[in-house]
């Protein structure tokens, strides 16, 4: 069948890595269903694949893509959630110790057929497109556990999102100012924080400059770059979530700061299947 996938890992030229050809039909194993993908959405994630980051060498080749919609064999149109977690498992997928994501050691949706388990084919809802279907799995349900799981904001409160124009900056945008929050957003290009506005930010800034006032939760997806502007961004009792770190996993800490105005981190991944059906 018709693939793109990682042939490699390629840490310093992940492109190099990057073939679009045939792979092998997929079988599914008792309990998991063939879904004819009609669409799929390009994540970050991606590209840490093709960079060899998160997946075993001997995972590959692998065919990207770790989210997507399409439909069953009985022609049910179908959201695929993408957190496998481990035989028997129960309760909050992303706790499992040995859960994985699609891509890390299931081949991908970037294909004309992905196997999950059934589980993890949730029903589309019919107002949806296709392509919008396809980004809720990975971007937006990401986007939806940092706010309403994690954060607990409260409408009328103010959220800072890092980054303005990436998936889950997009989500968080959408979806705090959906939730009745007030959105402030970061963004590196006038174009980009205009994007922002259109998707409903009340305010942007340049990263790193100065708000007008300090907020009640900072939204992190960038790490290294804007870490520390977050922390000084927060209100005293302030929260930050944290769910990636493209530019880097290891800020300084600022420690004296997160004890003295007694701010909390919190850590956040993916999201579990009932929150992908309460987003859905
Ligand atoms: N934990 C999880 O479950 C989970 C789920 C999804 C994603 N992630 C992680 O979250 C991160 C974002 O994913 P994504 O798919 O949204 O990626 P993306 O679409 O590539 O977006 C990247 C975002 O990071 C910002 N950014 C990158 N480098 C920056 C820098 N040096 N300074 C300031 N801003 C910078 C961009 O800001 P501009 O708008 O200014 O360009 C953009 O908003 C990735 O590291 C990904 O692996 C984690």
């Amino acid at each position: 069948m018709f693939a793109v996938y990682a042939a490699e890992p390629s840490p310093d030229d992940p492109m190099a890595a990057l073939r679009v050809g045939e792979r092998p039909e997929p079988d599914a194993p008792d309990g998991w269903v063939p879904v004819t993908v009609r669409a799929a959405s390009l994540n970050m994630h991606d590209l840490w694949t093709l960079r060899g980051v998160g997946i075993k060498a001997e995972q590959f080749p692998m065919i990207l893509g770790c989210d997507g919609a399409g439909t069953l064999p009985d022609g049910a149109e179908v959201v695929l959630h993408s957190v496998i977690s481990s035989p028997g498992w129960v309760g909050d997928e992303t706790l499992d110790p040995r859960r994985t994501l699609l891509t890390e050691k299931h081949q991908g949706s970037f294909a004309q057929t992905v196997v999950v388990p059934a589980r993890n084919a949730l029903p589309k809802p019919a107002s949806l497109s296709w392509a919008e279907a396809a980004c809720l799995g990975t971007a937006w349900l990401t986007a939806y556990r940092m706010i309403f799981v994690k954060s607990g904001l409260r409408p009328g409160q103010t959220m800072l999102v890092q980054g303005a124009s990436g998936g889950v900056a997009t989500a968080l945008v959408q979806l705090g100012r959906a939730a009745g929050l007030r959105v402030w957003a970061s963004g590196r290009t006038e174009a980009k924080r205009a994007l922002a506005r259109e998707l409903g930010a009340h305010e942007t800034f340049e990263p790193g400059s100065r708000l007008p006032e300090r907020v009640d939760g900072v939204f992190e997806t960038v790490g290294q770059a804007t870490w520390s502007h977050s922390l000084k961004s927060l209100e005293p009792g302030g929260r930050i979530v944290v769910a990636g770190a493209t530019s880097g996993p290891t800020p300084p800490a600022d420690l004296a700061r997160v004890f003295f105005l007694q701010l909390s981190v919190l850590g956040s991944t993916m999201g579990t299947r009932s929150e992908l059906e309460s987003l859905l």
